[in-house]
């Protein structure tokens, strides 16, 4: 079994239940053109968190890390009508490509951008005292995740669902003495979900189109 495989295996998972979408593809498209890094979730993964928004009948999302918004347009598919979506992203450039793609996905009004260090913003969404968010999705600077994790908590309810990206990276979360700063991060994670009390969760080995890594997921308890 080899990476040529895991990529087929999603080609297939792919062809078989996520139809052709064009606004989706554009939005790859537009990323790889503006020269954004190829780290989008991929379709299937995609698929999995509008599936998780859906499952927790999710009305506001929060999402740091945006890169050019292909996981956020998934996430806005999610919403009703009247939900809402908090996207948080540090480069004004991914920025720039995510605001274009979300016009072009008719999600411009629904996904509230803002631009600059996650921790600013979310000191300032706390600030704000606005309704819990319903499901968080923490795809940013890895070595953050114990503090996105802290303020995804801060933001929630008893039921809210956390999601946490990239927390296998190749199996070297297994290496203890690496000095890999997005290595350590996932092993943060780990140790947060470990000791935290008011959370549940696991975490799930993915491999695919995008190698071998996982997610972490967990729900607030009361
Ligand atoms: N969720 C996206 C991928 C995000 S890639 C998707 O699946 O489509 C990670 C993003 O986090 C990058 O765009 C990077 O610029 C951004 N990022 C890195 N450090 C950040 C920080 N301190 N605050 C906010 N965003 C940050
Ligand atoms: C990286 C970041 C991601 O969010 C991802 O899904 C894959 C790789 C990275 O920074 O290497
Ligand atoms: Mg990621």
């Amino acid at each position: 079994m080899n990476e040529k495989t895991w990529s087929a295996v999603d080609d297939y998972i792919v062809d078989n239940l996520l139809p052709a979408d064009t606004v989706l593809e554009a939005a790859l498209r537009s990323n790889r053109s503006g020269g954004l890094p190829a780290i989008d979730v991929s379709p299937a993964q995609g698929k999995l968190l509008y599936l998780l928004a859906r499952m927790n009948r999710a009305k506001r999302i929060l999402e740091i890390g945006t890169l050019g918004g292909y996981s956020t347009i998934w996430l806005a598919r999610a919403l009703p009508k009247d939900g809402s979506l908090v996207t948080l992203e540090l480069d004004p450039h991914h920025a720039d490509v995510a605001r274009v793609n979300f016009k072009v996905a008719g999600f411009a009004d629904l996904i509230d951008l803002r631009v600059g260090p996650a921790l600013q913003s979310l000191e300032a969404l706390g600030a704000e005292k606005s309704a819990p968010f319903d499901l968080v999705f923490i795809d940013a600077d890895k070595p953050n995740n114990p503090n996105y994790l802290a303020w995804a908590m801060r933001l929630s309810r008893p039921g809210t669902v956390i999601v946490c990206d990239n927390v296998i990276r190749d199996g070297a979360v297994l290496d203890e003495s690496g000095r890999d700063p997005n290595v350590e991060g996932a092993r943060a994670a780990f140790s947060f979900l470990a000791k935290e009390a008011g959370l549940e969760g696991t975490a799930i080995q993915t491999v695919g189109a995008k190698g071998y890594d996982g997610f972490a997921i967990a729900i607030v308890g009361q």
